[in-house]
């Protein structure tokens, strides 16, 4: 088992940490926000992700798993290094890779025996060469080292389960020494027979990128084929159903919705096509992506606005679900936030009910009003949309829902309703590419 330390307690940082210990490992996560590792320290998570404070309590409790601000020393006792910070996005469009750079250099200063650098973080192609000789220029004692990288594929709201069993592991390493050295630091795993594929560095860069634009990109499409199936009077959850049975296509990521979010998607699809276009090449399939999700984002005001008759102003309007996906408590990109600063821009007064997410949300949006219940978030409302596909929201008491509200009329952008439930209730309601077979 390895000693590992992991700079960066973001949501990827902590999970690969906490995972990395309950695999065996002695795992020590270090951050300069003094007041996050205090908190971690007293058993506390900064985030909502199922199973993490669990495991993280448990890995604290068999000593495996260690929290702290000083970053010398714990690189100077690790045998591998993960690095899990931050790159945000910059203006043209591309991922910053600030805070990696400056990871690096204090590798280097602090290199005093052999070790394996590891990158979790999504960097642009090309960035695992840069760490290299960053931490190359800051390495006096001129050390031993190898880089590799390993991109992480981990879900916000089921990181855990995605991380204690993964589909594939992915090592772009440049030798067998620390292809193998990552092998130990995941045997769970390779015992398992999980997949576990070495590749070069670029490669496993490459892969991040291509796996979530394609996963963007499947989404986008499942959309617009909604948006047709409107037109013509098809139902795309059965399209959705009869082309996922095709082992080719696969039934995952067809759900059609008010388009993606998050911190990944949105992001690393703008990256991947303003990192072709500065190569003088295009990815106009993942440049399309995203002008797609973006009009699917306004299609679903569009859609709010004649259920309203065009008469947004003064309405109130009920917003379900803030996060940009169930059992998480990122807002980041979430179309609830696109929808919110429509109704606020045409006049309407927006009421809001998310199952994590409370007052916070008035940081952005001050005149909006945050409830704690549906059933705050409903009365006298004239219209009620559904954003994020919360369980608490799928079993609804559509009858309750109906006697609370002014006018019965609901926006469901995540399918989640039977329309025959809703013609039962009376409600005058849209959805995205549904029909009522019945
Ligand atoms: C995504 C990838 O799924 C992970 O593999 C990857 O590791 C992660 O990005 C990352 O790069 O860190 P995440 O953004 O957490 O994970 O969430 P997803 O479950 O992929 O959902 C992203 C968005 O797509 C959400 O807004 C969700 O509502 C939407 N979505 C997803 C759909 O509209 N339809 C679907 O069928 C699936």
């Amino acid at each position: 088992m390895k000693k590992i330390t992991i700079i960066g307690t973001g949501y990827v940082g902590l999970v690969t940490g906490a995972g990395l210990a309950d695999f065996g490992n002695y795992v020590t996560c270090v951050d300069i926000k003094e007041s996050k590792i205090n908190l971690l320290k007293s058993g506390t998570i900064p985030i909502h992700e199922p199973g993490l404070e669990k495991l993280i309590q448990y890995n604290v409790r068999e000593k495996r798993l260690f929290f702290t601000t000083d970053i010398g020393k714990s690189i100077s006792q690790a045998e591998v290094i993960f690095i899990a910070v931050g790159t945000p996005e910059s203006e043209n469009g591309e991922a910053n890779i600030d805070f990696v750079k400056q990871v690096a250099k204090t590798i280097g200063e602090n290199l005093n025996i052999y070790k394996v650098i590891c990158t979790k973080s999504t960097v642009p192609i090309g960035t695992g060469k840069i760490i290299c000789s960053i931490i190359e220029a800051n390495n006096i004692r001129n050390i031993n080292f190898d880089y590799v990288s390993n991109p992480e594929f981990l879900r916000e709201g089921s990181a855990v389960k995605d991380f204690l069993l993964p589909d594939r592991v992915v090592i772009g390493a440049v030798n067998k020494k620390a292809f193998k050295i990552l092998k130990e630091v995941y045997r769970p795993l390779y015992i398992n027979e999980t997949p576990m594929l070495h590749t070069n560095i670029e490669t496993a860069e490459m892969i991040k990128y291509a796996s979530n634009s394609f996963l963007a990109l499947k989404i986008s499409y499942i959309n617009e084929i909604a948006n047709l199936c409107e037109i013509v009077g098809a139902d795309v959850h059965l399209v959705a159903k009869a082309m996922g049975k095709d082992g080719r296509i696969s039934s995952k990521f067809l759900h059609p919705g008010p388009g993606f979010g998050g911190s990944c998607f949105p992001k690393d699809t703008r990256a991947l096509a303003s990192f072709a276009k500065k190569h003088e090449t295009r990815v106009r399939l993942v440049e399309e992506t995203i002008k797609v999700n973006n009009k699917q984002k306004d299609r679903m005001f569009i859609k709010l606005k004649k259920l309203l008759d065009y008469n947004i102003a003064n309405k109130t309007i009920g917003v379900f679900g803030l996060s940009f996906k169930p059992n998480t408590d990122d807002i980041r990109e979430s179309p609830s936030l696109s929808i919110i600063k429509a109704i606020l821009k045409e006049g309407g007064i927006v009421n809001t009910y998310d199952p994590v997410i409370n007052d916070e949300i008035k940081k952005i949006y001050p005149t909006l009003n945050s409830f704690h219940s549906w059933e705050e978030c409903s009365k006298d409302v004239d219209a009620i949309v559904i954003m994020t596909d919360w369980n608490v929201f799928r079993g609804i008491d559509l009858k309750k829902l109906n006697s609370l509200m002014k006018t019965p009329i609901i926006l469901d952008t995540r399918n989640i309703l039977s329309v025959e439930k809703l013609n039962e209730f009376g409600f005058s309601y849209d959805n995205v590419g549904r029909v009522d077979i019945n």
